[in-house]
């Protein structure tokens, strides 16, 4: 039975997600209860998944048609729910993710448009039955703000990153549409704001929920 938090973190390219979850990370380290927590990303977390990631972001040779694509990453879904997070809910543990379902649902239900969002929830619930996270993060940020501050060499980019501002502006409305749908697990951060305000709104947050948690589980 799962008795754990589950807590992720999302947005479109460039919004900071990645600035926060090592922020995040570090301040974990700083809790006396920091080997409850247990952080994984998507695509990736288990070494199948990380082999998945590589093929869906820079395997240049054969691209993944869209309908491959969105297999692959629930492929990695599916090795890195049952291998690791649900064992470790159980356990009773604090489960971190950076990215999750809703990514598959604004990259491949809204931008890509492989299946309707329905259907794409769908096919995530037969991988988690369901489980939802407890808390999820959405840096939100409006495409084209983001696409300044990307790095104008786009040498390094990833498929995905290569995605013209067309494309990632259907990723925002994914990002909106799932946010609204699922609201109870959201918290919306305006990813304009510093740095340090983000991140502090992600601590109280997690503080709260894990406050709450534990008085549930005294009753
Ligand atoms: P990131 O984790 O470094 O942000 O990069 C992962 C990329 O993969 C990002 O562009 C979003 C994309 N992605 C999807 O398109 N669908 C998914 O289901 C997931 C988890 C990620």
């Amino acid at each position: 039975m799962k008795n754990g938090l589950f807590i992720t973190f999302e947005g479109g390219d460039a919004c900071g997600k990645s600035t926060q979850v090592k922020l995040f990370k570090e301040y974990v380290a700083t809790r006396k209860d920091k080997e409850h927590f247990v952080f994984v990303r998507e695509p990736g977390g288990t070494s199948l998944g990380e082999k998945i990631r590589e093929l869906l972001l820079c395997y240049e040779e054969d691209s993944p048609v869209p309908k491959a694509e969105l297999l692959l990453f629930l492929a990695s879904r599916a090795q890195l729910f049952e291998k690791t997070i649900l064992p470790a809910l159980n356990q009773g543990k604090i489960v971190v993710a950076d990215r999750f379902y809703d990514s598959t649902i604004a990259y491949q239900g809204f931008a890509r448009k492989i299946f309707e969002a329905d259907e794409i929830l769908k096919l995530n619930e037969m991988i988690l039955g369901k489980y939802k996270p407890d808390l999820t993060f959405y840096l939100k940020i409006k495409p084209e703000i983001a696409f300044e501050r990307k790095n104008l060499n786009s040498l390094n980019f990833d498929r995905m990153e290569k995605e013209d501002l067309d494309f990632h502006q259907k990723v925002y409305e994914g990002y909106e549409f799932i946010s609204k749908k699922e609201k109870e697990r959201f918290v919306v951060l305006d990813a304009t704001k510093s740095i340090d305000e983000i991140h502090n709104e992600i601590v109280s947050s997690v503080e709260n929920l894990i406050k709450n948690n534990t008085k549930k589980c005294k009753t």
